[in-house]
Order: structure tokens, then sequence, then C-alpha cells
């Protein structure tokens, strides 16, 4: 038996055999943490090692090892025919870590700027992004239709290449090549006359926004915001100080009379034109140059997020904003986040000339760019025409997978849920036909293994009388047998909770 004071604590000690952490590892942590923590205090004589070895199962070998890297360590001592010690360095003041069952002062919350307070108090509420898709998961695009087999090639060959161009620190910009085929791409499909040298790689959009946000605004400098609006962009302006200013959405889009209205000096407008995040809409024509003109009039910025715009399936697209702008006021953000895959972490700011130095200084300074590797399969990926070959047949299959959720919800959920068609995207909203509460029907389809979301979460700061009530549901990344149940499902779920109690319903404003 270990007779020494520490004896106690040391049969605290827990060793796991058939971890795949091996035991000299686990006993040097656990001595470590003990010595640390004070539980030893410096000078007091830890037992000998055979001792220590017989009370805990292992070898000697083993606790030797483990002596030998905390003496390495400076924490204990040898000393010949004496034993071995708790270092006397240890005697020097330290800060101890506080835990919750400390005694003393409790445990003060960490300081933080005055920035980093005031952004959690006013982001808006982001679950975690998901990674894997179920009915009715949004934000994802389908993984089953991905031709890996393509990438897997590209991926292979890029890998191949000498050492030199590919290990070393890339372009802080951007991968050259992967710069030059995005301005082609967008020359040629998005109407946007632009040269590679205006093309910024990020690591996603979210990225961008952020980036924009720190080029551009000064603590309560105000920003247009389409109220509903994209969670995630909101979150980088609040970050940078930015003042909100909620910009309602109707059928035409943002309304651009509205912000000039309650804020002609805005700095900033931040706009998703050719799908409104979350409700769907379609900014008209004549709204966008109501916009351009307006921010032209304030000397103000306008970012245009294109995050899934090359997903029209339904009539003719828009032109982007940035194609019809001559102000040179449009910073276009485009993603690979819907167009290949999220976990790529590929996205890019398309700044207008005026900008191009400033975002250079700004990007050489704080960024060192995306994975090499990446940005050159991407690139090679457009190059060849993947790229747009993928684009055609995932429009014909978010088009297919929308009109499988609008069929199978008229004959489902008829006088529970109108789900709204979309021209385009990989989502679309519904609205409740039965003055249902959001946050119960979320919580009763999540019971049921389906995800909604709230349009409540997308809120800036909802309008007198509650606003529309409805839920987001995705079908891009949900296979057609799959959405089929998904809206069987949805159809029990409302039937179950039924209508809330009259007083209970929020007054339903006009949708979009
Ligand atoms: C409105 C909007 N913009 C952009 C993105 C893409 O962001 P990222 O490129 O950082 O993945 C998303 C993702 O869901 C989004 O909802």
């Amino acid at each position: 038996m270990v007779k020494q004071a520490g004896g106690a604590l040391l049969l605290s000690i827990h060793i796991e055999h058939g971890s795949p952490r091996p035991v000299s590892t686990q006993l040097h942590v656990a001595l470590r943490d003990l010595i640390l923590s004070g539980g030893f205090a410096p000078g007091q004589r830890l037992p000998a090692s055979r001792t220590l070895a017989r009370e805990l199962a292992v070898s000697r070998t083993t606790v030797i090892e483990a002596f030998d890297r905390l003496t390495a360590e400076g924490l204990i001592e040898s000393r010949v025919g004496a034993g071995t010690y708790v270092a006397r360095a240890l005697e020097a003041p330290r800060p101890m870590m506080p835990t919750s069952t400390a005694q003393g002062p409790a445990a003060r919350p960490p300081r933080l700027s005055r920035a980093t307070e005031r952004s959690l108090e006013l982001f808006g509420q982001r679950r975690r992004l998901p990674a894997i898709a179920r009915a009715f998961t949004t934000a994802l695009p389908a993984f089953d239709a991905f031709p890996m087999a393509q990438w897997g090639r590209l991926s292979a060959k890029h890998w191949r290449r000498a050492r030199n161009e590919i290990m070393g620190y890339g372009e802080p910009f951007g991968h050259p090549p992967l710069r030059r085929a995005i301005a082609a791409h967008l020359r040629a499909n998005r109407g946007i006359s632009c040269d590679a040298e205006q093309i910024f790689i990020v690591s996603g959009a979210q990225q961008a926004f952020s980036l924009t946000a720190t080029l551009l605004l000064n603590p309560g400098d105000r920003v247009w915001f389409e109220n509903p609006g994209a969670i995630g962009a909101r979150n980088s302006l609040i970050a940078a100080g930015a003042e909100l200013v909620p910009v309602p959405v109707d059928a035409q889009g943002l309304c651009v009379e509205d912000g000039l209205a309650h804020s002609p000096d805005f700095l900033l407008a931040f706009v998703t034109p050719s799908h409104q995040q979350p409700l769907g809409v379609v900014m008209s024509l004549e709204r966008r140059f109501a916009l351009l003109h307006a921010a032209a009039q304030a000397g103000a910025w306008i970012i245009e997020d294109d995050y899934d715009g090359e997903f029209t399936f339904g009539g003719t697209p828009l032109p982007t904003l940035k194609s019809i702008d001559t102000t040179g006021r449009v910073i276009y953000v485009g993603t690979f986040s819907k167009s290949l895959f999220p976990s790529l972490r590929l996205g890019y700011l398309l700044v207008p000339p005026s900008l191009v130095d400033t975002v250079k200084a700004l990007m050489s300074q704080l960024l060192q760019g995306v994975p090499t590797v990446v940005q050159a399969v991407v690139a090679e990926f457009i190059d060849e025409g993947h790229f747009s070959a993928h684009l055609r047949r995932m429009r014909r299959i978010y088009a297919e997978r929308h009109d499988t959720l609008c069929a199978a919800a008229g004959q489902r959920l008829a006088g529970l849920l109108e789900v709204v068609p979309s021209h385009s995207g990989l989502h679309t909203t519904a609205r409740f036909l039965a003055g249902q509460s959001e946050a119960a029907v979320m919580e009763a389809a999540r019971l049921r293994e389906l995800t909604v979301s709230p349009i409540a979460r997308f809120w800036l700061t909802p309008p007198p009388g509650g606003g529309h009530s409805g839920l987001v549901l995705g079908f891009g990344a949900i296979r057609p047998p799959d959405i089929e149940r998904g809206v069987e499902v949805l159809g029990q779920v409302l039937e179950a909770l039924g209508p809330p109690p009259v007083g209970a319903r929020p007054t339903s404003r006009q949708w979009p």
C-alpha cells in the first residue's frame, strides 16, 4: 500500500489498459496534473517507482519512463539514494486555474473587448451549420450528385505536381489560375465584365463579409440589411461595429424607399438579389436600379451576395446587380459552398477597380490565402468545362427536387402549410395556414427527425404584428423519395399539433 501523504491522490490515478494512449503517457499526464494543481506540494516525496508500479498494476519501466519525462520538464527531481521529490522550483508563486468548486473569490468570466461583448449580445442566432442532410436541411447541395470520381482524379493529379509548386505559401490574393477561371466564368455566365485582378479568393463567403466589413466600416456606420435576412452576413457586420438598419423585403425585394425613409445616410447595403435569403424573392430590375441610385447618392457601397444564384430553374434569370452597376459601388461575393460543396471553404470577392489596391494591401498583411492545391483543382475543374456541366446537371436535379416538394406538399399539407414555389436555389419557404407556432412545429419536427428552420430566426427585428410566420425548407440536398417521406411526416406533425389557441395565433402579414 502507498504510505505517503499523497497516497490517496496517487490512487486516484486511473490507468486505462487497452487504450490507444500508451500507459506511460497516461501516467505522465496524471502525475503532471497532480503536481501542477498543487495536489503534491513542492519538496514532497513521491512513492518509489517499484511501489507505484505495484499499486497501479503497471510495469516499473513504465513508471520510470513517466518519471524521466517529469524530470526532463523540471517538475520532479531525484536525489541519489533518497528518492524522488516534487521540484522546489514550484514554490515560486504561480497562478492557479480557477475552478467553479474552488474556495475563495468566485471564478470571474474572462475580460473581453467591448466590441466582442457587443457582438455576443447582438449576434443573430446561428445554429451549427449542417454537415449531413435530412429532410428539410438547408444550406447543403446534393452530395449524391457530385462527380466524385472526376474530382478525385483531378485532386490526385495536382498532388503529384512538383513540391515547390504546391507546398510553399501561396498567393495571398488567390491562386492566379483560379482568379482567371472565376473571372472568365463570371463574364460568360453572370454577365459581369471583370478582370482577374479584381477577384480575391477567400475562405468562403463568410470571410468575404468579414473582410469587407473590416475594409469599409467604422463602429456606428449604418448598414441597410434585408429584414428578414442572412444570419452569417449579419453577424460579420455586427462584429465590425455596424449599426444595422432593418429594411423590409416585399415581392420585389429590398424596399429601397423604406431604407431611404429611415436611413438615407447609409454607408453599406447588404442584399441577396438573385434569391433573397430566406424568403426566396428575386429583386426586380426596378429595385436594382433604385438601390444603385440610392447608393450612388449616399456614396454607399453594396454587397451583393450571390450565394446560390447559379441555380435558376424557372424563367430567365435577371442580370446580377454587379452586371448593371455603372457606379462602381457593388462588391460581389461568390461562394463554391453550393455550386461545389461547403467543406471546400472557398469563396471570392469581386471588388470595383477603386478598391483593388486596398484589398491587396489588407489581404497581404492579414491573410495567407486558401490551400493552393484546392484552388488549383477548382481552377482546372472550371477551365475544363466540368463546372459548367455540373451546374447544368444540378439545375435539373434541383428543379426536380423543388417540384417534388411542391407537389407532395400540395397533396399532403393542404390547409396546413403552403409551400411557396421558388424559381431558383436550394431552399424555399412555407407559410402556415392555421396560425401554428414556428417554435412548436420546429421542436415537434425535430423529435420526428425532420429539420425545419423557423423564419423568426432570420428577423433582425420582427415587424409590428409579428411578420410572416412559417418555415424555411431545404430541398437541394434531399432525394425525391426522402422529400416525399419528409412531407408525410411533416403532415403528421402538423396534424398532431393542431392549431394553437386563438389568442396565441400570430397575426399574419402579407407575404411577399
Ligand atoms: C446567404 C448566404 N450567403 C452565403 C453562404 C455561404 O457561406 P460560405 O461560403 O461561407 O459557406 C450561405 C450559406 O448557407 C448563405 O446562406
